[in-house]
Order: structure tokens, then C-alpha cells, then sequence
């Protein structure tokens, strides 16, 4: 027997086109302005812009990203000056944003960009040093129109408010951004629910009074809006004790290159970690006459890293602090001399 079309034998779940009407109807008139959304006289976004600054946003929260966002396209302008600058030059753009394996591989894909094009579509922009599943599809869809739905934090909580998901994973919340988003629009839909998720969907008290999905939203419906979706179990912190030495001044002073993802190609004090941190480093640096200068901390990345400073001699060549890209880790230990966090 054919089921009769009545309200119950709907799909559980909202209403894609009223919902979609809703959502943009309300991004028409509270889209928050900033500055990688500026457009050109046909309405085009820079590609170049929308594709830092959603590098920069992967891991830094709006307000402050602004601020690095300008500064770097002051900076690097166009793809083109960001390929011809020194890795060096870029770091320092950098600096104090934390992840600069991000600003590596921006530098590497602009270089790529210059030699082989600007990628037009989703699977171009993938293909890139640093580019995800996330970053390719605002990139996409945000200058080229591309239909890509986004799934981040913002996406993935009110998505999850909207079906009353507990849990949602990651392929669920790819599920449904993919099935509701606005292939009209798909740009100013991703968008949408980004400023959504910020302004109005927040994780703690969303606004649901101020809310055009609320009529759509089954968490809404609960009356326990905030309780979707369930808190994530935190990385445990792991508590990292080092030592560092300042051999010169704040101004003057050895520095060593860092390696590794987190801080490659910065520079910084001489570090090391864990037992006999200190005679360790007195010895590789043939130095002596070590002296507290204090005790910094600094969280990175599930660490809390305690870094005890020392003052110490040696004949090591110095080099000009400000000139080089430092961690805020190092800019801190450094501003135990000038009793400031940060020197310039
Ligand atoms: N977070 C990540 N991308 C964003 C964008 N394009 N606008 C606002 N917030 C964002």
C-alpha cells in the first residue's frame, strides 16, 4: 500500500528551502564585514585573500586573525609577492599566530600557484601544501561559487542543533552540510552559518530568540538548545618542563633555528628539556656562569611548557632578535630583561 503524503511521513528533520530562504534572508542583513569579504565592481571575491584568511582562521579566532590577516596582505599583497618573498619574511608575518607549519605552506603553494596557476575549482585548491577538505571548499566556494559546503566548529554545532545530534561525526556533519547547502548561493550559505554559528548558535548560551532557524530546529525544540551537541572529551595537557639559556641581551643574542612542524624555521633561545636540562646546555654551548633570570609558561598545542631562563657567558655569536621570526614562547622569556611580554 502507497503511504499517503501526510506531515508524519515527512522526512524527520527541517525543511531545506524555507530553511535555506530563512538562513540567507538573515545573512542579507547581519553578515558580519570583514576584510577577506570585500568584492570587486562584479561582485568577486580575491581568491588570494579568501584562501589566507581562511588558513589563518583554521586556528585562530576572528578577531585576532583580523589583525594578522591585514598586516599579511599589506605585507604580500598578491600571490605573487608571497611566492617572492624569503620563507624568512613570511614567518615573521607570522609570528605570535602559533601553527606556522601554516605559514610554510602557504609560502610553498604560492610558489606552486605562480608556476603551474591559480586553481579554479575544489580539486585544484586540494592538491595544494595545506589545504584540506576545509580549506578547499571555502576556497571554492567563496571565490569560484563552487557547490562546496564548509564543516567546521561553528558548522558542526548548528548542524547538530538542527537534527538535536548528540554526537554528530565527521562524515554526519559532511552529510548534511553537503545535502543544505544553497547551490544558488553556496558561498554566502557557507558563510551564513559560520556568522550563525559566532554571532547567534554559540557553544555556551545560543540566542535562539534572535535565531531565523529556530522554527527549523529540533534542538530548539528540546528546550535544552546548549546541550547539543555533547561536549568533546578534551587531549589531556602535558606538562613539559625546559630550560633556555640568554646568552647576550634582549636585543643582542644566540639563537638557534628551530626544527620540526610546530616551530621550523624560527628562531629562539637555545632550548632543551627534561632532566640535567642545564648542565646539557652549559656543555653543547661551552658555556658557564649560569644565573635565573626567571620562569615563563606558555601552552601550545596540548603542551604547558615551564621554561626556566637563565642568564649565561659564552663565546657564541649574536645575532639581532628583532630581525628574526620568534615563537611568543621565546618573546616571553625574552621580556624577563625588559620586564614586558613581548620587545617590538
Ligand atoms: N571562519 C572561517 N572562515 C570564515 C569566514 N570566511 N568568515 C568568517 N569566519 C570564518
Amino acid at each position: 500500500m502507497k503511504a499517503r503524503q501526510t506531515k508524519e511521513n515527512e522526512p524527520a528533520g527541517p525543511l531545506t528551502g524555507p530553511l535555506r530562504r530563512a538562513l540567507l534572508a538573515w545573512f542579507d542583513v547581519h553578515a558580519r564585514v570583514l576584510p577577506w569579504r570585500m568584492v570587486d565592481d562584479a561582485g568577486r571575491r580575491d581568491p588570494y585573500r579568501v584562501w589566507v584568511s581562511e588558513v589563518l582562521l583554521q586556528q585562530t579566532q576572528v578577531a585576532r586573525g583580523r589583525i594578522y590577516f591585514e598586516n599579511f596582505v599589506t605585507q604580500f599583497a598578491t600571490v605573487q609577492a608571497l611566492a617572492d618573498a624569503p620563507i624568512e619574511a613570511v614567518l615573521k608575518a607570522w609570528e605570535g599566530c602559533g601553527y606556522y607549519a601554516r605559514a610554510r605552506n602557504l609560502h610553498r603553494a604560492a610558489r606552486q600557484i605562480v608556476a603551474d596557476g591559480m586553481p579554479a575549482h575544489y580539486s585544484g585548491w586540494l592538491a595544494l601544501p595545506g589545504v584540506g577538505p576545509y580549506t578547499a571548499a571555502a576556497v571554492s566556494s567563496l571565490a569560484f561559487g563552487e557547490a562546496r559546503a564548509v564543516n567546521d566548529g561553528n558548522v558542526r554545532r548548528v548542524l547538530a542543533r538542527l537534527y538535536a545530534e548528540l554526537t554528530p561525526s565527521e562524515t554526519w556533519v559532511q552529510e548534511k552540510a553537503d545535502a543544505l547547502l544553497d547551490p544558488a548561493r553556496p558561498g554566502n550559505w557557507n558563510e551564513a552559518l559560520m556568522d550563525l554559528g559566532a554571532t547567534i548558535c554559540t557553544p555556551k548560551s545560543p540566542n535562539c530568540p534572535a535565531c531565523p532557524l529556530s522554527a527549523h530546529c529540533a534542538a530548539f525544540k528540546s528546550g535544552e538548545p546548549g546541550a547539543y551537541p555533547a561536549a568533546k572529551k578534551r587531549t589531556p595537557v602535558k606538562a613539559v618542563d625546559a630550560v633556555a639559556l640568554l646568552i647576550g641581551d634582549a636585543h643582542e643574542a644566540y639563537l638557534e633555528q628551530r626544527e620540526g612542524n610546530l616551530l621550523g624555521g624560527l628562531y629562539g633561545l637555545p632550548i632543551e628539556e627534561g632532566e640535567d636540562a642545564l648542565p646539557r646546555l652549559l656543555t653543547r654551548l661551552s658555556a658557564h656562569s649560569p644565573q635565573l633570570l626567571g620562569t615563563v609558561t606558555h601552552s601550545m598545542t596540548h603542551r604547558l611548557v615551564t621554561l626556566h631562563v637563565y642568564a649565561a657567558q659564552a663565546e657564541a655569536p649574536r645575532q639581532t632578535v628583532k630581525e628574526r621570526p620568534l615563537s611568543r614562547l621565546d618573546h616571553k622569556a625574552l621580556g624577563l630583561l625588559s620586564g614586558q611580554g613581548r620587545l617590538f
